[in-house]
């Protein structure tokens, strides 16, 4: 009986299909409605489905991959069958799958296209919501996706259709938004695409006809279950290399400037779905006979790369072995082309780049790499990472054998992104802060910059993070409250509580209709190490008109004060404002009202701030709208005992 259902279960998913990594319309452009069926299903990593056979387990056997048939019986798996298969890292893992796929399908709709997703969640016993990352929700902000916010999860056995409007251009995602299912699959690409233009150009002129878009899904990727994972950090049980199982120790690392990179071990990451288990993080996979994520290009054309971070805990640097990067549009607002030689890109950014193929025809390594750069006993370590190859047109399908550039006092790299304001000196390499991109006339004139012209047209929030002091690790998220919960032990208001200390409740700020609202996200806390780490706001795009970073050791590139221009009146800095009163009011020095880049996820560095811009246009269901933002602030020792 037991196997019965268990087979019932795994027909339901009849056969995992391959991801599609370029950039395909999922409808004709003339169409006002572009509808998609999505069943979600379980799926498991390095297991083969299809049609005509029961699923059967991928193993390593003499040196190949190998279907298992039976206790005796093993099979060549053929390369068509391995690319449905998701490999992962080589290790199995329970997944959640749209449609069989791992990333989900890529949606790729046109501006202004009424987007329409009938979900059948097939699950035993999983609710799941999907947040539609980037899209604004004008008059639509129930469909958000926000599970327990303004969204009830869709339960197992349930369907759901969401519908909203394909608002505005760009590269985007849509993820689980409940729990931890996002990072055990439900998440996948959402492209937006300008109407009635040439797609390659993405209505801005001065960028090259591209041979080729392609989607690269970035995630690090765990040997346990999500679930786990976020349960053990929880506990305090994060000391452990890989799983509970591995006795092996694990020492936190940090960055170059001693902010925390990740709460546990970094093991593994994938590109698309496919990765490798670097066995002490050299250039050996512990499973060599894995596919690498290969991108096809020829010679002396251009490449566009839309990049999603839909990871965990780590950043990422990406370079391309012998080719320049050139950034292109962040979170899908489009920015002045701007090389350099790698870009970082933190969870739940994306991240376009245009590559010219304008090297011999070879095989270059796609180099995925984290932050790391030794532990908190300041032993130095490699970066974890994941590669992908970019492959010529008529190369050999040999690995690569390129080395990463070296940066030296002649060859200095420039660096787009970084977390912090500076590297070592012993890096040779420049940071350049994501403010410091700037917009195409084409993103101002469709978000100009909100200026106000008398001060009751602005509103001035400050808010601080604890992300050190926190054992929560993701989907801080600002949230606008539709209140499906207006009581009950998930909305305690802040204001209900005393927060001179350490508090855990949600923090609600009403936004005044049709102000200017600035805010400025501050990191500031009195753990012993800080954290940098990425906000997404919901249902707005904002400008980046200032990052304020703290001040460092302009040697070793560490961290040495938190940043001067806050004044954080008490110890937690719960109440803050600017340390220089003539700040307020919008006067900021250093602050861009030109040209500054438009996101809607940014990385707050430690110890440090970001002023932001939006106007307050989108209102939620009531008349005012309502952003809050998730202020966990609970201390590690509030939330253990
Ligand atoms: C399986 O693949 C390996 C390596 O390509 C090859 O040596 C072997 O002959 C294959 N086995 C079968 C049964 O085809
Ligand atoms: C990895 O490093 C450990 C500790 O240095 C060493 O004992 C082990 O042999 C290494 N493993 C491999 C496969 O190189
Ligand atoms: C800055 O860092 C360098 C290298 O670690 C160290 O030698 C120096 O003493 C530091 N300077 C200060 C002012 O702490």
């Amino acid at each position: 009986m037991k196997l019965l259902i268990l087979f019932t279960v795994l027909v339901n998913l009849k056969s995992v299909i391959s991801f599609e990594q370029k950039v395909v319309p999922s409808c004709n452009q003339n169409e006002p409605v572009c509808e998609f069926n999505w069943v979600i299903d379980y799926l498991e990593t390095m297991v083969y489905f299809s049609e005509e056979q029961n699923p059967r387990p991928v193993v390593v056997r003499d040196g190949v991959l190998q279907k298992r048939l039976g206790c005796n019986n093993y099979e060549n798996i053929t390369d068509t069958e391995l690319e449905r298969v998701i490999t992962a890292e080589g290790s199995y893992k329970v997944l959640f799958a749209i449609n069989g796929q791992v990333p989900g399908p890529s949606i790729v709709v046109y501006e202004g296209q009424q987007v329409v997703i009938n979900l059948k969640n097939n699950l035993l016993v999983e609710g799941i919501t999907i947040h539609w990352h980037g899209m604004v929700q004008r008059g639509t902000p129930w469909m958000d996706g926000v599970g327990t916010i303004s969204h009830c999860p869709i339960n197992a056995g349930e369907s759901f259709t969401y519908r909203w409007i394909a608002e505005p251009i760009g590269t985007h995602w849509y993820h689980a938004h409940l729990g931890v299912e996002r990072t055990d699959g439900l998440a996948g690409a959402l492209i937006v695409l300008p109407k009635d233009s040439d797609k390659k150009t993405n209505g801005v002129a001065e960028l090259p006809d591209f041979a080729e878009e392609y989607v690269m899904v970035l995630q690090d990727w765990k040997y346990s279950p999500s679930v786990e994972v976020n349960q053990e950090i929880n506990w305090g049980l994060t000391g452990y290399l890989r799983d509970l199982n591995d006795p092996e120790c694990y020492t936190t690392t940090v960055e170059t400037d001693g902010g925390g990179v990740g709460l546990t071990a970094f093991e593994s990451a994938v590109i698309n779905g496919k990765g490798h288990y670097f066995i002490n993080r050299t250039m050996v996979p512990d499973t060599p006979m894995l596919p690498y994520e290969t991108f096809m290009v020829e010679e002396y054309k251009y490449y566009r790369f839309r990049i999603v971070h839909a990871g965990m805990m780590f950043a990422f640097r990406i370079s391309f072995d012998k080719h320049a990067v050139q950034v292109v549009s962040v979170d899908g607002n489009d920015v002045i082309e701007e090389g350099a030689e790698s870009v970082i890109i933190h969870g739940g950014e994306r991240v376009d780049i245009v590559i010219f193929a304008d090297q011999p025809i070879d095989n270059y390594w796609i180099r995925i790499e984290t932050l790391e750069s030794k532990t908190v006993a300041g032993e130095e370590i490699e970066p974890g990472k994941v590669l992908g190859v970019l492959r010529y047109q008529s190369a050999s399908t040999d690995l690569p054998k390129t080395e990463r550039m070296k940066c030296d006092a002649d060859n200095r790299c420039k660096v787009i992104n970084c977390p912090f304001k500076l590297f070592p000196d012993s890096h040779y390499t420049d940071c350049m802060p994501i403010s410091d991109l700037k917009s195409t006339k084409e993103t101002l004139e469709k978000q100009p910059v909100p200026t106000f012209q008398s001060p009751d047209e602005f509103q001035e929030v400050f808010i601080n993070f604890h992300f050190s002091n926190v054992n929560i690790i993701y989907i801080l998220y600002w949230m606008r409250i539709e209140k499906i919960y207006p009581t009950g032990d998930f909305m305690v208001d802040c204001k209900d509580k005393d927060c001179s200390d350490h508090c855990q409740c949600t923090h609600i700020i009403e936004l005044q209709r049709g102000k200017v609202v600035q805010i400025v996200l501050l990191n500031m806390d009195d753990a012993p190490f800080s954290m940098p780490h990425p906000i997404h706001m919901h249902g707005h795009h904002f400008h980046v008109l200032k990052i304020g970073f703290p001040e460092y050791n302009s040697t070793s590139g560490e961290i040495t004060k938190q940043n001067p221009d806050i004044r954080c009146n008490t110890a937690d800095c719960n109440t803050p404002t600017w340390a220089n009163e003539e700040w307020l009011g919008g006067n900021v020095p250093g602050i861009n009202l030109v040209d500054p880049p438009l996101k809607d996820t940014i990385m707050v560095p430690g110890r440090g701030y970001i002023v932001l811009r939006i106007k307050a246009d989108n209102p939620g269901s009531s008349f005012f709208p309502i952003i809050s933002g998730l202020n966990k602030q609970n201390s590690v020792e509030t939330d253990t005992s």
